[in-house]
């Protein structure tokens, strides 16, 4: 049956999106599927309904995509879609709300305070050291983060951040390796390990430049890329994840794991990360769009 590539919308992530969907649109095309390019921000969803579409891959990243929404409307309309559901999907883009469940559950997460016009800076200085990531709670990609490092600073960083979101957070830097931790239906795949220039893996770095370095296999010893690998499935199941997606976390040189956020509708550009380690695992690109398309339910 008719499959619809659900891409773009009008998040600040669009950008990213529109690359994502035109890769996935194109391997499934490929590969036989009846897939066409579905735009929610040119498009009403419910023409999905009228068009006779039986199937949705969700290539949106963001809000309006990635955050339950379009996920809920596809629910009501009883066209499967891939990946998580709809509380899943809008627990995961919430950064605060997600740390929250993680802490609950006693899984590791950096220390955090949430910001606003009236906090005291210093207080949050003194509170979690410095440097200090300061981010929307709402988005992905690095889209409104800034990495602080002096005090004085921080009320620039939060002026960014709040421009794209009344909630705005702030995380304690922990210093080590940055991992990936991709997954497909229940299993693991190999993780990434991300080395950004200065250690700054930005929009710019993310998508743009070719100066940042991936490694997958990402060089740990077995034994401890398994007890991450066990971690991060871990931490998918208590937020209700299904289908695919994908952790990030930090590897201190303690060998301590920090979990920092969950991705429901990862990046599937050609320098994203979920498609690096599935080749590793021996799945093409073509082969992990069918794999993601075939999850798809209500
Ligand atoms: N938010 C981007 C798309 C990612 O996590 O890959
Ligand atoms: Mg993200």
């Amino acid at each position: 049956g008719k499959v619809a590539v659900l891409f773009g919308g009008t998040s600040a992530e669009r950008e990213v999106s529109l690359m994502s969907g035109a890769a996935v649109l194109a391997a499934l095309q490929g590969a036989g599927v009846d897939a066409h390019a579905f735009d929610p921000a040119e498009r009403d969803l419910h023409a999905l309904k009228d068009e006779g579409f039986e199937r949705a891959f969700i290539a949106l990243h963001g809000r309006g995509g990635e955050d339950g929404t379009v996920q809920g409307a596809l629910e009501l309309m009883g066209i499967p879609y891939t990946g998580s559901g709809v509380m899943a999907s809008a627990l995961s883009m919430d950064k605060w709300r997600t740390k929250m469940v993680w802490l609950a559950c006693g899984l590791p997460t950096p220390r955090y305070a949430i910001l606003d016009a009236g906090t005291d800076w210093d207080a949050v200085v003194a509170e979690l050291g410095l440097p200090i990531y300061v981010k929307p709670v709402h988005e992905g990609s690095s889209m409104g983060a800034t990495k602080v490092v002096a005090a004085e600073q921080l009320q620039a960083a939060w002026e960014l951040a709040a421009r794209y979101d009344s909630l705005v957070i702030a995380e304690e830097f922990i210093e080590g390796q940055e991992l990936t931790a991709p997954f497909l239906e229940d299993q693991a795949l190999p993780l990434v390990r991300i080395v950004a220039p200065d250690g700054n893996y930005d929009y710019q770095h993310k998508y743009f430049t070719d100066d940042t370095r991936y490694d997958c296999p990402c060089g740990l010893p077995a034994g401890q890329e398994a007890e991450l690998r066990a971690l991060v499935m871990k931490s998918a199941r208590v937020l209700g994840c299904r289908g695919w997606g994908r952790g990030d976390l930090i590897l201190t040189v303690e060998g301590k794991p920090y979990l920092l956020e969950m991705n429901t509708s990862p990046g599937m550009t050609s320098h994203s990360l979920v498609p690096m380690s599935a080749r590793v695992a021996g799945l093409e690109f073509d082969a992990l769009c069918l794999k993601i398309l075939e999850g798809a339910r209500l």
